[in-house]
């Protein structure tokens, strides 16, 4: 058998495998732990600040069983942890970073395989990137989505709610007091947001990039199927590390097709878009925005699940979960059926005969829950390097628009401003939000889907075009135009609108416009002045080096991959 990389630590007759074996034998391990067999490192983002992965630790013990009984040797390591609800100013800030603590933890020690686990929305980019640059043999497992939500007798979506209810509190048909009373209904089990938000959106990727075993996605965290994939996955994992099937023979470019497409059938997150295209980054795999447009913009979505149709996550596995949908896809021609999977089968293999057991909630592809609802990319000289926009969860009325601009300059101006009854605005103005992107926030916060003004929704109305250079939660919708590249920040052309400029949206001719002319833009253009750097530390290097959002907002640094290797001995 092939002598696996961990023997360069534990294999060796000198005073250096003395020190890697015997501060390990402080754990109790036996000295035969060491004879070779692979070493599988447990990625874990548990922690109680990052509360869809505080059930991790225990997700980690199934893990362990499986490698245990394939002849592994599991060793488990914390990584950054990054939650999307408490973190500020952004949990993206932090994305490249934790990606870097993945890929030197892996790189670093004495491992020959990795179990990824991840769950909430930047845990799964982070851990997918910082493997992908050491290409070890990897396997992921999600830690599965909440129970649904329940409140006054209905379902309730975790965030899509959130951004509802605020939306009838501030235009007087909620009370504070109910408002609070959800908070408790909404999250009520381990798990993440259980709408397809970026979390959900990002285990479906997982599995349609064939990087997890098939249902990964879809099992809810407290059902006992979700310690069994664990387990699976952990004994699979050792075989892998046999075979030497490493991550970069999964993420081809068919791959990432295929989740492109899958992304569109699930009427996935925006932010997948930012994340994939990071992702191929480190793998030298060619991917840009277009290819979202070309690959699946004329797609339909399939999924009837909030926060672009009614249903949860737990619905969507109770239906069929993802192997449903890349079962729908391969039968209609749009999808890679050789691509490899971490099981060593073909996606075709693993999804050729998915059950569905629910028709409403996972639409076929000849009756879809929408058609042509993929994500499609604008450009303009709004967005000459691009923007997006999520059809699925848009108003199909405002997909041509042309409307006054109203600006503003930055978050804090718009929370300032947005209450104020005086604001100078009508539902067929363009709402406009500068320096949110990358550089600007920084950190590209999930601020896009601007709230509407009270007197605005008082009138019943509940969507507007808003085009800014942020991203947008997944579990949000609206007729919002995201990740304006280049951003304001950056000089981009979006840093030079005023209110009351027109503004053009035309969707079926893929343009964003601002209807000024070029030599007024330029006299704007020679006033504006780009933003101070931050002083010192982690955001320093972050803005000085972050990539903008249509290369995928990764550190320029960071694209491409190392492997694993490692020259010196640390004594
Ligand atoms: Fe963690 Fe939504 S806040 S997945």
């Amino acid at each position: 058998m092939k002598k696996l990389r961990s023997q360069e630590w534990f294999g060796r007759q000198d005073k250096n495998g003395f020190l890697y074996r015997s501060w390990m034998k402080n754990q109790g391990w036996p000295h035969d732990l060491f004879d070779g067999r692979p070493v599988i490192g447990i990625c874990n983002t548990f922690s109680e600040l990052t509360p869809c992965n505080a059930h991790f630790r225990e997700i980690a013990e199934y893990v362990k069983r499986g490698v245990w009984e394939a002849g592994g040797f599991p060793l488990e390591f914390p990584v950054m942890s990054l939650g999307e609800s408490v973190l500020r100013p952004t949990a993206m800030l932090f994305r490249n970073l934790a990606s870097m603590d993945v890929e030197e933890s892996i790189r670093g020690n004495p491992i020959d395989g990795v179990v990824l686990l991840m769950g909430c929305d930047k845990t799964t980019p982070s851990l997918l990137m910082g493997a992908a640059s050491c290409d070890l043999p990897t396997a992921g497992v999600s830690g599965g989505p909440m129970l649904s939500g329940k409140f006054h007798g209905h379902d309730l979506g975790s965030g899509t709610g959130v951004w509802q209810m605020n939306e009838q509190v501030r235009s007087g048909q909620m009370n504070l007091e109910e408002f609070f009373e959800a908070e408790s209904c909404m999250h009520r089990s381990k798990g993440h947001c259980m709408t397809m938000g970026t979390a959900s959106t990002m285990a479906s990727m997982v599995e349609s990039l064939g990087m997890s075993l098939p249902g990964n996605a879809a099992i809810p965290a407290v059902d006992a199927r979700r310690y069994t994939l664990a387990q699976m996955t952990g004994r699979r994992v050792v075989q892998m590390v046999h075979e030497d099937l490493r991550i970069s023979r999964i993420l081809t470019r068919e791959a990432f097709e295929n989740a492109i497409r899958a992304n569109a059938g699930i009427g996935g997150s925006t932010n997948a878009v930012i994340h994939l295209i990071a992702l191929a980054g480190r793998l030298g795999v060619p991917l840009c925005l277009d290819d979202f447009d070309q690959l699946a913009s004329c797609l339909p979505c399939l999924v009837n699940i909030q926060p672009s149709g009614k249903y949860l996550m737990e619905d969507f596995f109770y239906a069929g979960g993802v192997p449903v949908v890349l079962r729908e896809l391969g039968e209609a021609g749009a999808l890679h059926r050789e691509a490899l999977t971490v099981n060593g089968k073909s996606m075709w293999e693993n999804v050729a005969e998915a059950p569905c057991w629910n028709r409403d909630v996972i639409r076929p592809f000849t009756d879809p829950f929408k058609p042509n609802a993929g994500i499609t990319v604008l450009r303009g000289n709004l967005a000459p390097d691009g923007a997006v926009i999520k059809l699925s969860a848009a108003s199909p009325h405002l997909l041509q628009h042309r409307g006054r601009a109203v600006v503003f300059e930055s978050i804090e101006e718009l929370h300032a401003r947005i209450n104020d009854e005086a604001l100078d605005i009508d539902e067929n103005c363009v709402m406009v939000l500068k320096n949110c992107g990358p550089r600007g926030y920084p950190g590209m916060a999930e601020v896009g889907n601007m709230p509407l003004p009270p007197k605005i929704l008082r009138k019943g109305i509940t969507d507007m075009v808003r085009i800014s250079d942020a991203r947008m939660s997944g579990t949000a919708y609206g007729t919002v135009v995201l990740h304006a590249c280049p951003e304001a920040a950056a000089g981009g052309p979006l840093a030079l609108v005023q209110s009351g400029d027109m503004v053009t949206l035309d969707v079926a001719k893929r343009a964003v416009r601002l209807e000024v002319d070029e030599p007024a833009l330029a006299a704007r253009r020679a006033q504006w002045t780009p933003p101070p750097l931050p002083e010192r530390g982690y955001l320093r290097l972050y803005v000085k080096h972050v990539l903008q959002a249509d290369k995928g907002a990764d550190l320029d640094f960071l694209v491409g991959r190392s492997g694993a290797a490692v020259g010196r001995d640390s004594h």
